[in-house]
């Protein structure tokens, strides 16, 4: 899938026109667009395929199309049924870090049965690849205005949906994740993303306290 055609997918029965892309309700569109370029702009600094990344982020939430909250596995579905198949996986591992269940935003499949359908497609993934990786990594800072700080944020990620008892595991893999691609890259992630406000750089100590304080305090069942 090159990046154009996932574009395209992406904007179809949602952005007709400019006017389209400032409407709230498609604000999720503009996320996709942001994950889509940062993921292509880390795979040119590795020498990988940074069309195809790119691609991979721009399609990574489009199961919003047909639901917020089942987002994942409509994306899934829907990928499938538009043809393409080995894409389709963005949709899935995206929210997972490394492929692990367990390491995702907001407790993750609070059914048995969402457990077990997103389970089993990570099964037959296996082992994250560098795509899944960005593409989860840039899913950990931008916003649907653009880039910022993984503190920024995660915090407010952990604000809108709540800690778990896996919400701790989950900013630790973040952070990890983080400090993989700046020794692969050679460089501190956020020099390749210069558009991120001064503000964001500036708040990052107070944004990773916030964080802390927020895993010491009440968990979430999942
Ligand atoms: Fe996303």
């Amino acid at each position: 899938m090159r990046s154009t055609d996932a574009l395209n997918l992406l904007y179809k029965d949602v952005i007709n026109d400019d006017n389209d892309l400032l409407k709230k309700e498609n604000k999720w569109v503009l996320h996709c667009f942001y994950v889509g370029v940062a993921s292509g702009r880390i795979a040119q600094k590795l020498g990988i395929d940074s069309d195809y990344a790119k691609a991979l982020g721009y399609v990574h939430d489009i199961g919003r199309k047909i639901s917020h909250p089942r987002h994942v596995p409509e994306g899934y579905k829907y990928m499938i049924e538009n043809g393409y198949e080995k894409e389709a996986r963005s949709c899935i591992t995206h929210s997972f870090i490394n492929n692990d269940i367990n390491l995702v935003a907001g407790g993750g499949p609070n059914t048995p049965e969402k457990r077990n359908f997103i389970q089993n497609l990570l099964d037959k993934y296996g082992e994250a690849t560098i795509y899944d990786n960005i593409v989860q990594l840039c899913d950990l800072f931008c916003l649907e205005t653009g880039f910022t700080t993984i503190e920024h944020r995660v915090l407010d990620v952990y604000r809108r949906k709540g800690i778990y008892d896996n919400s701790k595991a989950h900013f630790e893999a973040t952070l990890k994740l983080k400090e993989k691609f700046e020794k692969k890259m050679k460089c501190n992630l956020y020099y390749l993303f210069p558009e991120i406000k001064k503000e964001d750089i500036l708040s990052i100590q107070d944004d990773y306290n916030e964080i802390e304080n927020m895993l010491k305090g009440n968990i979430k069942r999942r």
